[in-house]
């Protein structure tokens, strides 16, 4: 027999230390109480805080019967008791607690179940990430720009002839059918449109660099696919000079390939950079003849300044070099890779061995 039923037979014996004692029995009830179903909660509603025959409201009932200077007391403990069973039951209708799974469902003797495909970066993703986090440690920051272009970001503006043989349907893969007053829409066949772009949103200084994915209209071949990517630099300020862009490419082809990297900086040409200049790196190969050969990595040059007029920057006042690198290249040399289309085939034996391009 609960305390408290004697308690409520015996109004005549009605006192504070009764009320007591019936209060923590009520606590350690509530506070026990399992409140897994709905009709549990329910169930504890009715016990506890029921209008007609609730344990609570009943006992809210005795305090008349108490002494005078006892009421107070007993008012504070009963509004306690019944906020705690309140509470107790909003958040058991909140968060339903949920039965525990008992342990004999449980076999603890199988063994675990082990990941067999851990995921891996795309050695693409990899050399990009690598040549990014360089660039970053040097101050620059990075740009973008679309995909799909118009004939002056990716070739007017960078000052190709109208006849440049770049234009051409053997090399840029339009995707627009070509009309006498319309401007040709085409995959970009370089990331420099993103130099045009960035040079017309701001003003100078510009300190950056736009990686991204470039479209050729290539026979396809182990060393030439019809996308590949590039990452494109551009600076521009007072001052800047070829030194400038040497001394960068060096300190790059150095964090990237290692420091004993073999190097050639030699001329070239491009329409938007003069004078214009290729890195090449030496790459060691016991079975050639000469033990090795020299590859082209990126090509650069300073700003030509037709094309700082094409975006309204002064060139008497600004001068600025640009270089465009390919990513596919340093990746197949790092990795030894000796064939271009197995970057794009998604063959997960060839892409389970990339675990990153340490240091
Ligand atoms: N856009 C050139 C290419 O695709 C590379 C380049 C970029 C050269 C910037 C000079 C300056 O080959």
């Amino acid at each position: 027999m609960q305390v408290w039923r004697v308690f409520f037979c015996s109004k005549m014996n009605t006192s504070l230390e009764k009320l007591k004692t019936t209060a923590a029995n009520i606590t350690e009830e509530i506070c026990s109480a399992k409140l897994t179903t709905a009709s549990d909660r329910e169930a504890f509603r009715i016990r506890f805080l029921g209008q007609k025959r609730g344990l609570i409201t009943h006992l809210f009932k005795e305090i008349p019967h108490l002494p005078k200077e006892d009421r107070r007391f007993a008012g504070q403990l009963l509004n306690a008791l019944r906020k705690e069973a309140q509470t107790t039951l909003d958040s058991a209708n909140q968060n339903p607690p949920v039965d525990p799974i008992s342990l004999s469902e449980i076999d603890l003797t199988l063994p675990g179940r082990r990941n067999q495909w851990p995921g891996s970066r795309h050695p693409i993703t990899l050399a990009l990430s690598k040549i990014t986090d360089i660039f970053h440690r040097m101050g620059f920051t990075i740009a973008e720009g679309p995909e799909m272009e118009d004939d002056w970001h990716n070739f007017t503006a960078l000052n190709f002839p109208k006849d440049h043989p770049a234009r051409d349907m053997q090399d840029t893969l339009f995707i627009d059918e070509q009309s006498p007053d319309q401007p040709r829409i085409m995959m970009r066949t370089h990331t420099s449109p993103v130099q045009i772009r960035t040079m017309m949103a701001g003003e100078p200084p510009f300190r950056l660099i736009a990686p991204g994915r470039v479209y050729r209209n290539e026979t396809i071949t182990y060393k030439s696919y019809c996308l590949f990517h590039q990452v494109e630099g551009l600076v521009v300020d007072e001052g800047i000079t070829m030194a400038d862009l040497k001394d960068t490419l060096y300190r790059f082809a150095r964090a990237f390939f290692g420091e004993d990297v073999k190097l050639r900086y030699r001329s070239s040409f491009f329409p938007f950079t003069e004078p214009s200049a290729e890195l090449d790196i030496w790459w060691d190969l016991s079975d050639h003849p000469d033990g090795g050969r020299w590859m082209e990595i990126l090509g650069s040059g300073m700003v030509h300044p037709n094309v700082l007029k094409a975006v309204g920057i002064d060139p008497e006042r600004y001068t600025g070099y640009a270089f465009g690198m390919g990513v596919e290249r340093p990746a197949m040399l790092h990795y030894d890779i000796k064939d271009i289309r197995l970057f794009y085939e998604n063959d997960v034996r060839f892409l389970a061995q990339f675990q990153g391009i340490p240091g």
